[in-house]
């Protein structure tokens, strides 16, 4: 049985103090939480804060990227190391943002994987394809694309956790259709099949994210390769977000 995951990515939203008001609200809601798996991906700049109010709960602690090499000179950058010391557990990689505004190549994705990886943390691998490549029904050909270029050369993916967030979607309010998301997540679970085998495929974990909200969330995830979300605006609130993860059935 695949435990689902919810992971709010915060974006560039919320400075320490403000990360600190949101967790005293939402901790106490999900004290007793055994339903869903909870992640939150603040910037690096509420990791330290963050870890210190969660730490003691099952709240796990994900970074939104990450460089590739162990250290060096690459300003404005930071290693999997520093994010493992701080407390982290997961890595957003490859999200449409990173692709579409800084840069993030198919390439790179494989390259921050791999880091990642060997060091002991879990990606969250993010797929999907643009509207006009929904308009031209090539959306399994580039989702395809992009997880085989991310997976190149790698035998073993750990608890890789994929994300399929078309970008049509993604901060949009326009939410993909629950048999839109099932189609697409029932496919890359058979693709996982086809580049390692059975055992990853029945494993993996494929999230649904783009304009998840309290009200379409429920079912969305009730679709049977829908493994829980990853959740952009509706997880700056501690009650849509707490909503949001009850909705995991
Ligand atoms: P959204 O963002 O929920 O605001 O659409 C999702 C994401 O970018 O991960």
């Amino acid at each position: 049985m695949r435990k689902p995951l919810v992971a709010g990515n915060w974006k560039m939203y919320k400075t320490p103090k403000e990360t600190e008001e949101f967790l005293k609200a939402f901790l106490p809601f999900v004290q007793n939480n055994e339903i869903a798996e909870i992640a939150i991906c603040p910037p690096y700049t509420s990791l330290y804060i963050a870890h210190q109010q969660i730490k003691d709960t099952s709240i796990k602690l994900g970074a939104q990227d990450v460089h590739w090499e162990d250290e060096g000179a690459f300003t404005g950058k930071i290693s999997c190391k520093m994010l493992r010391d701080s407390g982290c557990h997961y890595v957003i990689i490859g999200h449409s943002e990173q692709r579409t505004y800084f840069y993030e190549t198919d390439e790179t994705v494989n390259k921050k994987i791999k880091k990642v990886l060997s060091n002991h943390l879990v990606p969250i691998l993010c797929v999907g394809e643009t509207l006009e490549q929904r308009n031209q029904n090539q959306q399994k050909e580039i989702v395809k694309m992009q997880i085989e270029k991310a997976f190149q050369t790698i035998k073993d993916i750990g608890e890789t956790v994929i994300a399929y967030e078309p970008v049509w979607a993604i901060g949009t309010g326009i939410n993909a259709t629950p048999e839109q998301a099932q189609e697409m997540h029932n496919f890359i679970r058979s693709l996982i099949q086809s580049l390692f085998n059975q055992e990853v495929a029945e494993k993996i974990r494929i999230i649904y994210g783009g304009s998840l909200k309290p009200e379409n969330a429920k079912e969305i995830f009730s679709q049977k390769d829908i493994d829980g979300g990853l959740v952009g605006g509706a997880s700056l609130k501690p009650d849509s977000f707490y909503k949001i993860i009850q909705s995991v059935i």
